[in-house]
C-alpha cells in the first residue's frame, strides 16, 4: 500500500512570484529540472500552487485512469480560454462530450484521402511560389499553407481573404497567451502598452471576422459537409435546440488555431532540421526520389514513405508543439502516493517527458531511427506523447499525420532549404514551441 504523502517542493520560490522568473527565463531548462527533481514537484506561479507529473506513467494517471478528477485548467489553459473561448479544447464535462461527438465526423478516418488532396494541393501551390536561390520567411509561409489546407477540409467554404484576415490575428493571440501565463500580474496586462493595444485589436477583429463567416454559411450552406455545416444543422437530441451562436463562435476560433499551429510548427521544424542536417536529408530525399519517382506523392503513398514518417515522430519528440500541459484537480487525488489537493494546478510537459534520460537514449540527439519498430518497442506507451492521451487526446491527430506527410513529401521532393546562419534554431517556448527563426533558403533540386 502506498502512503499518501505532500509533494516534494522545488526550491528558490519567490514572495508573490513563486517560480515564475524560472519558467519566463528558461522555460525548457525549468521544465526539465522539475522533472529531475522527482516524479511529482510542487512549484508555484505566482500565488498559485502547482505541481509537475514529470513520469509517464503518473501521466497517464491523469490523462486516462483517474481521468474524471481532472478537469482542464491551469495558467496557460485560463489565458488560452480568455482570448480563443470555450471550444472543444477548453470545454469540460457534458459541453466537452456534446461537442466532441459532434465535431468527430469532420475528422473521419474515410475523409483523410480528400484531405491529403488538399494538403498536397497547397504544398504544390506553396512549392510553385518559392524561388531557386531565394530567401523565404518559410514559418510564415507554412502557417499560411495550414490554413489553406483548414480552409479546403474542415471549413471548406471560407473564401481565401477570410482566411487570410483570420491568420493575421492569430499570432498576436498565441503570443498572448503564454505572455499572460508566465507573468502572471494581470495589472501589466492591462496597461495600455502597444502589445495590449495590439492583442486587443486583434480579438475584436477576429470577433468580427468569425461573426461574418457564420452569417455566410447560414446564407450560402456549402456543398460539402464540413465542420461549420455540422454546427450550424446539430440539434439537441431532447430539445431540438440548435448549437448556440456564441458556442459556434468558440468553436471556429479555436480550431483554426488549434489545427493551423501546431502542423505547420512541426513542419516548420522538419524544415530547419532537414537545413541543419544533410545526412538527414539525404536519407529522406533518397526515399522520396526511391517511392515516387518524380510524380506527385499521393495518399496511399505515405505508409511508404516509413523514413518520412519515422522523421516526423522524431520532430514531435524532440519539438512536441503542445510542450506544457495542464489541468485543474476537481478532487482531492492521490497521484502515485502523492497528495494533490483540490483546485490545484497540474503540469505535465511532453518536452521534459520526451527528453527524459530514463527512457530515451541520448534524449537531446535528433534520431529519427530510433523510430524502427524493434527500437520503438522499448518505448514505455506513455512516454511519447505529442497528442496527448484519453478523451482529451487530439482530435486532429490522424489529419496532422495525413497533413504533415503529404505537404512534406511534396515539399522535399522538389525543394533543399539551406539555413542562413552557422548554428541551427533554438526552440522558443511560448503557447507552442517554436524555432527561433523562420527564414531559410529555397534551392530547387533540379536546379
Ligand atoms: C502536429 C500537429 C498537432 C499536435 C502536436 C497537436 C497536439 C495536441 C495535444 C497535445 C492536444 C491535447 C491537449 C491536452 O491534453 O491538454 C490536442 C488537442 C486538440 N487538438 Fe491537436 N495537435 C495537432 C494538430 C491538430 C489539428 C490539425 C487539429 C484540427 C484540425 C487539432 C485540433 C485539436 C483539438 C480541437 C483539440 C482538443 C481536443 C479535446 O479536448 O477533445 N490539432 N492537440
Amino acid at each position: 500500500m502506498t502512503l499518501t504523502r505532500e509533494a516534494r517542493p522545488y526550491p528558490g520560490a519567490l514572495p508573490l512570484l513563486g517560480h515564475a522568473l524560472h519558467l519566463a527565463r528558461d522555460p525548457l531548462g525549468f521544465v526539465e529540472r522539475l522533472r529531475d527533481h522527482g516524479p511529482v514537484t510542487e512549484f508555484r506561479l505566482g500565488t498559485r500552487p502547482a505541481r509537475m507529473v514529470g513520469t509517464g506513467e503518473l501521466v497517464k494517471e491523469v490523462l486516462i485512469t483517474q481521468q474524471s478528477a481532472f478537469e482542464k485548467g491551469g495558467p496557460l489553459f485560463d489565458q488560452a480560454t480568455r482570448l480563443l473561448g470555450n471550444g472543444l479544447a477548453a470545454a469540460n464535462g457534458e459541453l466537452h462530450r456534446r461537442q466532441r461527438r459532434l465535431l468527430q465526423p469532420a475528422f473521419h478516418h474515410g475523409r483523410m484521402a480528400r484531405y491529403a488532396e488538399a494538403a498536397s494541393d497547397s504544398a504544390e501551390a506553396l512549392s510553385d511560389r518559392w524561388r531557386h536561390g531565394a530567401v523565404a520567411d518559410v514559418g510564415r509561409d507554412l502557417h499560411d499553407m495550414t490554413m489553406d489546407v483548414l480552409t479546403r477540409t474542415v471549413f471548406s467554404a471560407v473564401t481565401p481573404t477570410t482566411a487570410a484576415e483570420i491568420r493575421s490575428c492569430i499570432p498576436a493571440l498565441v503570443a498572448g497567451v503564454a505572455r499572460r501565463a508566465f507573468v502572471p500580474i494581470d495589472v501589466v496586462h492591462r496597461l495600455p502598452l502597444p502589445v495590449n493595444r495590439r492583442e486587443a485589436e486583434r480579438l475584436d477583429r477576429l470577433y468580427q471576422v468569425v461573426d461574418g463567416l457564420i452569417a455566410d454559411y447560414r446564407a450560402h450552406p456549402p456543398e460539402q459537409e464540413d465542420m461549420l455545416a455540422l454546427l450550424l444543422a446539430a440539434r439537441d437530441e431532447t430539445t431540438g435546440e440548435g448549437v448556440a451562436d456564441r458556442q459556434i463562435h468558440d468553436e471556429i476560433r479555436s480550431m483554426m488555431v488549434a489545427g493551423t499551429e501546431t502542423s505547420a510548427t512541426a513542419l516548420h521544424w522538419s524544415f530547419q532540421v532537414l537545413a541543419a542536417r544533410p545526412d538527414l536529408e539525404r536519407k529522406l530525399h533518397a526515399e522520396l526520389d526511391e517511392v515516387l519517382g518524380g510524380r506527385p506523392v499521393e495518399y496511399p503513398d505515405l505508409p511508404k514513405l516509413e523514413y518520412l514518417g519515422r522523421f516526423v515522430q522524431e520532430i514531435l519528440r524532440m519539438f512536441p508543439t503542445g510542450w506544457l500541459l495542464t489541468r485543474r484537480a476537481a478532487a482531492d487525488v492521490d497521484l502515485g502516493g502523492h497528495r494533490i489537493p483540490a483546485g490545484a494546478d497540474v503540469f505535465f510537459s511532453p518536452y521534459a517527458l520526451h527528453r527524459d534520460p530514463a527512457v530515451f537514449a541520448d534524449p537531446h540527439r535528433f534520431d529519427p531511427d530510433r523510430w524502427l519498430p524493434e527500437r520503438a518497442a522499448a518505448v514505455p506507451r506513455h512516454a511519447y506523447l505529442p497528442f496527448g492521451a484519453g478523451v482529451r487526446k487530439c482530435i486532429g491527430e490522424s489529419f496532422a499525420w495525413t497533413e504533415i506527410g503529404m505537404a512534406l513529401a511534396t515539399l522535399a521532393a522538389r525543394w533543399r532549404l539551406r539555413s542562413t546562419e552557422a548554428r541551427p534554431p533554438r526552440p522558443v517556448a511560448g503557447s507552442t514551441l517554436r524555432p527561433s527563426r523562420s527564414v531559410l533558403r529555397t534551392e530547387a533540386r533540379t536546379g
